[in-house]
């Protein structure tokens, strides 16, 4: 009986309710739909998935000629600060006068225990210097570096008092003839690249000969390639048992972590920090990482160390190391930094994608900041061949699977000091406007300016 009655009052609920129950869900999905899609939507545009590289961050590597040939020495400054930094660290500040700029160490800036005796720190101001001198001779300045001399130590901003700004090297410029290097016209194309590589795509002898014949330029730097062999293997095992050292390493990791930037609103808050834009990540894979919830720290260590094993080694058919016989020496970290941007140039120029993977580096400091034996210090010696060369900057290089994008920068404003060895920022400015640096220091500008056009 029951059954009798409840079925047909079933069938009739069912018949009747069927269309609106399938009404209901629909909508009830579409709203889910909808929410699902307007919640992805809102965290794509959260996340910036849809604008990667624009807006102010992203705003110095589109006006860094400024304006133009005859600005004067901002125009270094401008392209002094699209260097490679570590972390994007972007560790500099500048004294600009009329006929010479001061490089200086922002003490603020700089990895702590990663970094612990600021070697990074200083080949990353080498690197601005680069730029720096190639956007002298398009100015129509002859550069002459001074840097100043003493040894790599700890930290300032662990001594006591409030750490001032060092000066780390001079770039003194007297008007000469414009020398625009086929390096300067990539200075705005040259982006870290940590993306795969093209694995069986080596690299040209004859790009292996161009790098040696930069790296001879300067006789304090040794500059060791590795294709394949036992050596190349010792490396790609040191690089990754510094790896898990460096996320076994609570502090190193800290201070690491608190240089990314990943939202866009930290990005244009600080304009520094590598992105996770600039992680090379093929573009789905991009978009996913950004409207995924942010992974646990642990879960991000492990990626790291298995992307560094198994895509930025294993598909990396060649690898580097630039050596030195001090790497304590500030100097020599200077001219190092200067080597890389160098080196990093002119592998854009031929279309080759570079990172320096500098794990090794920061492992064998630590090791010596803690006062232990570095069983990586050992091991990069054996692979430089053990007669006093020492490790400086690790590196790979290859052409690329996936192109890569500019990271945030800071705009020059603050960058440069009120109290310029001989002029202030606004000084500068008007010493560009009245030609002072203009090239050919005519006594007239425009004479000179004609004077460059005939040549
Ligand atoms: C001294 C030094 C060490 C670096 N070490 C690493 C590294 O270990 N891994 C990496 O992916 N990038 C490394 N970089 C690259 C920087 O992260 C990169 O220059 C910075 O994020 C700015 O990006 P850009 O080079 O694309 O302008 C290093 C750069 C310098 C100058």
């Amino acid at each position: 009986m029951t059954q009798e009655r409840e079925t047909p009052e079933i069938r009739s609920e069912e018949t009747g309710t069927e269309a609106d129950t399938r009404r209901v869900f629909l909508r009830r999905a579409g709203g889910v739909v909808l929410l699902a899609a307007g919640g992805l939507a809102w965290r794509a545009y959260d996340t910036g998935v849809f604008d990667a590289g624009r807006g102010p961050a992203y705003e110095p590597w589109q006006s860094w000629r400024g304006a133009g040939p005859s600005e004067g020495p901002l125009a270094l400054v401008r392209a002094g600060v699209l260097a490679a930094s570590v972390h994007n660290t972007q560790p500099w500040l500048f004294r600009v006068g009329a006929n010479a700029l001061e490089l200086l160490a922002d003490p603020f800036r700089h990895l702590g225990p990663m970094d612990p005796f600021r070697r990074e720190q200083h080949i990353s101001l080498g690197c601005a210097l680069e730029n720096m001198v190639l956007a002298a001779g398009a100015q129509g300045l002859r550069p002459e570096l001074e840097f100043l001399p003493g040894k790599l130590s700890q930290p300032l901003a662990e001594a006591p008092g409030v750490p001032a700004p060092e000066v780390v090297a001079r770039l003194r410029v007297t008007p000469s003839r414009r020398d625009i290097s086929g390096l300067y016209a990539v200075i705005s194309q040259r982006h870290t690249n940590r993306g795969p590589y093209i694995a069986d795509r080596g690299v040209p002898r004859e790009t292996l000969w161009a790098f040696n014949d930069l790296a001879r330029e300067d006789d304090s730097l040794r500059l060791v390639l590795l294709e394949n062999g036992a050596r190349r293997a010792v490396f790609d095992r040191l690089m990754v048992e510094a790896t898990e050292a460096i996320v076994a390493d609570q502090d190193m990791i800290a201070a690491s972590n608190a240089w990314f930037r990943l939202t866009p609103r930290e990005v244009e808050k600080h304009r520094d920090g590598p992105t996770i834009d600039s992680f090379g990540l093929p573009p789905l894979s991009l978009a996913a990482v950004k409207m995924l919830p942010k992974p646990e720290p642990e879960k991000t260590h492990r990626q790291w160390v298995a992307a560094t094993r198994d895509v930025q080694l294993a598909t990396a058919p060649l690898v580097g190391i630039i050596a030195v016989r001090d790497p304590y020496e500030r100097a020599t970290a200077l001219r190092a930094g200067l080597f890389w941007q160098r080196l990093h140039l002119w592998a854009t120029a031929q279309g080759l994608a570079m990172q320096p993977m500098n794990q090794l580096v920061q492992a064998i400091d630590r090791d010596r900041q803690l006062k232990r034996a570095s069983a990586f210090d050992g091991g990069v010696a054996e692979i430089l061949g053990g007669d006093g060369w020492r490790a400086m900057l690790a590196f790979r290089a290859g052409y690329p699977t996936v192109a890569a994008v500019p990271s945030p920068r800071r705009g020059i404003e603050g960058l440069v000091l009120e109290e310029a060895p001989a002029s202030s920022l606004r000084e500068a400015d008007l010493i560009a406007e009245q030609g002072d640096l203009s090239p050919g220091s005519a006594a007239d500008p425009a004479v000179a300016r004609d004077d460059l056009r005939r040549r």
